[in-house]
């Protein structure tokens, strides 16, 4: 595992963030930094996405990496705005080798057997299982780790202070990731201590799992 992603599993927990609003991504910033929990995925779902990237890698206290990235241009616009590590929903030749290209880590989906070789056979360890609980859940990762070993996957998607214990007690789990420390709506309507607040409950409990 590259250093980045290292980091990221060593906060265990990855806020998938969506902003309507690049103004946004400072308090956004602030309440994580606040929360204890300096790392945001922001998505590439709204046309906010580089800016908050920019935004937020400008203040150089968080790790900050771009979410839903599914072709190479958006690759190339998450990395130029900043983003330190890139997600997709899926598994796809073009973004992971546009993200090699840049020398910055990727996280692909992968949630079968061959999608999980696909991501191997791409030079990669560790996916984003997605969507987690859809997908069988912790049951399903402790079955694939069984043949793929060496594969560390980061579960998201229905993950929640309810089942995030599951998630973590599997060795194989780099870190889990989440919107639900991070809604939408909160964000929009400027609660930005009720995010810090729901930040640090989840650090909290990560904390109190940590084997
Ligand atoms: C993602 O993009 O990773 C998911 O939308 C996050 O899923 P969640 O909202 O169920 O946490």
């Amino acid at each position: 595992m590259n250093d980045i992603l290292s980091q990221l599993a060593a906060h265990r927990l990855v806020p998938v963030v969506v902003l309507d609003d690049a103004r946004d991504a400072g308090p956004l910033a602030g309440a994580l930094v606040g929360g204890g929990l300096p790392v945001a995925e922001v998505t590439f779902r709204t046309a906010a996405a580089a800016d908050a990237i920019r935004a937020i890698a400008d203040r150089g206290d968080v790790l900050v990496g771009a979410g839903t990235i599914v072709t190479a241009a958006q690759v190339d616009q998450a990395v130029a705005a900043g983003a330190r590590y890139l997600v997709s929903p899926g598994t796809s030749r073009a973004v992971v080798e546009r993200a090699q290209e840049h020398d910055v880590p990727v996280l692909p989906g992968a949630v079968t057997a061959s999608e999980v070789q696909a991501a191997l056979g791409l030079g990669l360890d560790t996916v984003k299982f997605f969507p987690a609980g859809t997908s069988g859940g912790s049951a399903a990762i402790a079955a694939l780790a069984a043949p793929f070993g060496g594969v560390r996957f980061v579960p998201t998607g229905g993950v929640g202070p309810g089942n995030l214990d599951e998630y973590l007690a599997l060795p194989c789990v780099a870190a889990v990731g989440g919107s639900w420390m991070v809604p939408r709506d909160r964000v929009r309507d400027g609660d930005l201590a009720g995010v810090r607040s729901l930040v640090a409950d989840a650090v909290a409990l990560a904390t109190r799992l940590r084997p």
